[in-house]
């Protein structure tokens, strides 16, 4: 990564690099987003945080916007359902010294988007304009958007919100090419993700369906966009990020990633929450191995720490004497 020349522009903050681990409630957190930093994703948007939780200064969400230097630039998402909570809650967080801060208009979970919130954002072109103007007149850091098409299929408004963002002041837009409605089904529009990219000057990132080195490079070559972000590809597949083929890693860096990144997950939560959290990633480490079911099944009901990485070295042994 150093001496990366920037492939694009936040502004006035670099970004090196063209392939962005997306942000991930419940996924991305600091000990992930440091490794997949580290193996070559662009930079390091944090899971999405509320608005109200930061007023509230609650533990639980401020800990959600912990980084380390090394994932610089870091990108603090926030959602929330009108200008006046946003603001507030991004004036409080700028002292944390964010790169940048971006606003989530793609959650589609009901309790997010039918408040307002999220996705519900996209139904209010005007007051995403009042939000964009007044955050970006009120912070020192430039301010960017991760959106979906629209809220249903009826109802694609990308063009008019990446318009909308673009004049209220938004220093990039990340979309993800599918609507409210779609939630995770069908796939993902990259023709549409083109034509934001057409429709505005600042930076555009795709977000959906790019899961191997290759796709990186067809979503970028389909679309234009500047960077591609890969969310649930990357569950287990750090590696992506230095382009490198899943069935290529071995197991033995496969048990010294999952060492790793438990390693890490202890450290930023504790012994109880950092084994629950990791064990959320530990059964996708295991991809395309001799009896991976059973392994996985055994991850996924593992009760501590210890047992997750005694099954993983058990079967490591295994592996290399029948190798
Ligand atoms: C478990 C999960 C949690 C997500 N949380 C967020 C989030 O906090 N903020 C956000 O902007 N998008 C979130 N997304 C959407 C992703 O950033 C991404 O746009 C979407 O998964 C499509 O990309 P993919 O096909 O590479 O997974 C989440 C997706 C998943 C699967």
């Amino acid at each position: 990564m150093v001496n990366m020349a920037p492939s694009f522009y936040v502004r006035d903050i670099p970004v090196c690099g063209d392939a962005i681990l997306a942000p991930m409630s419940g996924y991305s957190d600091l000990p992930f987003r440091s490794i997949c930093r580290e193996l070559g994703s662009a930079m390091s948007y944090t899971e999405f945080v509320p608005a109200p939780g930061i007023i509230h200064g609650a533990e639980a969400v401020m800990r959600r916007l912990m980084f380390t230097p090394a994932e610089r630039p870091v990108v603090f998402q926030i959602f929330g359902a009108d200008e006046i909570t946003l603001a507030e809650a991004a004036r409080r967080i700028e002292p944390l010294q964010p790169d940048i801060i971006d606003v989530n208009m793609g959650c589609y979970a009901d309790d997010v988007a039918l408040h307002g919130a999220g996705a519900g954002l996209l139904r209010e072109p005007a007051k995403i304009a009042r939000i964009f103007t007044r955050l970006t007149q009120t912070l020192r850091v430039p301010v960017t958007g991760k959106i979906r098409l629209g809220w249903e299929a009826a109802a694609r408004n990308y063009l008019e919100v990446a318009r909308v963002l673009e004049e209220s002041g938004a220093s990039l837009i990340a979309v993800h090419g599918r609507t409210k409605a779609q939630g995770y089904r069908g796939e993902a529009d990259w023709e549409a993700i083109g034509e934001v990219k057409a429709a505005v000057r600042i930076p555009v990132v795709g977000s959906g369906d790019v899961r191997s080195p290759a796709d990186i490079e067809r979503m970028k070559n389909h679309t234009g966009v500047d960077a591609v972000m890969i969310g649930r590809a990357a569950i287990g597949n750090p590696w992506i990020f230095a382009r490198r083929e899943r069935r290529d890693v071995s197991f033995g860096e496969v048990a010294a990633m999952m060492r790793q990144h438990l390693s890490l997950a202890l450290e930023f939560y504790g012994a109880e929450r950092g084994f629950i959290l990791f064990r959320r990633h530990a059964h996708k480490y295991i991809f395309a191995v001799p009896m991976a079911d059973a392994l996985r099944n055994a991850l996924a009901n593992a009760r501590t720490a210890e047992e997750v990485m005694e099954m993983v070295e058990e079967y490591q042994a295994k592996l290399e004497v029948t190798a």
